[in-house]
């Protein structure tokens, strides 16, 4: 059997973490085998690269060397995880996969396009979720709700046009392949973002059906 792959995505302080989590909890109460996982992270080697990446006091680090890495951890993220759990035929749910890259280190950081895609070609061979969810959020806000929760990591502490950037850069990347990536409005409650992640995910599951 073929699994799913979904990935969860957005700037700072959308709630994707916890929508990604209850979302998994919502397919394993209805018989899904379901793995959660994130990035950068997932594997050994992946937290060991999240926690160079999110450390603030790597304020010296440059944009090829953070490019680097993401795409580092992405490479054994698949390797060693996604892959093997997909052949499986579970449903895996990342937080975070290669739109993240293209959104932050492109739009965000100016990194020229086709160099990350050349990069990401050789680090993930084109592989794309099945479906993405985009929790869309304004910057202002979600920054606000991360700094509420103490929640500062090194990609945090830029400017708010820099969080701008980044939410434009998903918006581009969800115009230009909306088969894939669903926008999700991020505002509002827990459980009213739920209900439209749910939403999005059996409409998909209907339609990938028929
Ligand atoms: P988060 O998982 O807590 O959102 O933290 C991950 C941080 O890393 C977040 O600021 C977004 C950033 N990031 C990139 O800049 N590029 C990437 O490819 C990924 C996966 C994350």
């Amino acid at each position: 059997m073929k699994g799913l792959f979904i990935s969860f995505e957005g700037i700072e302080g959308t709630g994707k973490t916890t929508q990604a989590r209850l979302l998994a909890e919502y397919l394993k109460a209805r018989g899904q085998d379901v793995l959660l996982t994130e990035e950068p992270g997932g594997t050994q080697i992946g937290k060991r690269i999240r926690e160079v990446l999110l450390n603030v006091e790597h304020r010296e680090m440059g944009s090829l060397t953070e490019l680097l890495l993401y795409n580092a951890s992405r490479a054994q993220h698949i390797h060693e995880l996604i892959l093997p759990a997909l052949k499986a035929g579970k449903v895996v749910i990342t937080d975070r996969f290669s739109d993240s890259t293209t959104a932050y280190q492109g739009y965000g950081r100016g990194i020229d396009l086709k160099l990350l895609k050349s990069l990401d070609n050789i680090a993930t061979g084109g592989f794309r979720p099945d479906l993405t969810c985009l929790l869309d959020l304004d910057a202002e806000t979600g920054l606000r709700r991360n700094r509420g929760a103490n929640k500062i990591d090194r990609l945090e502490l830029e400017e708010i046009d820099f969080h701008k950037r980044v939410k434009d850069g998903f918006l581009k990347l969800a115009e230009k392949e909306h088969g894939r990536i669903r926008v999700i409005d991020a505002s509002g409650n827990v459980n009213d973002i739920q209900n439209r992640i749910r939403e999005t995910v059996e409409g998909f599951l209907k339609s990938s059906i028929n």
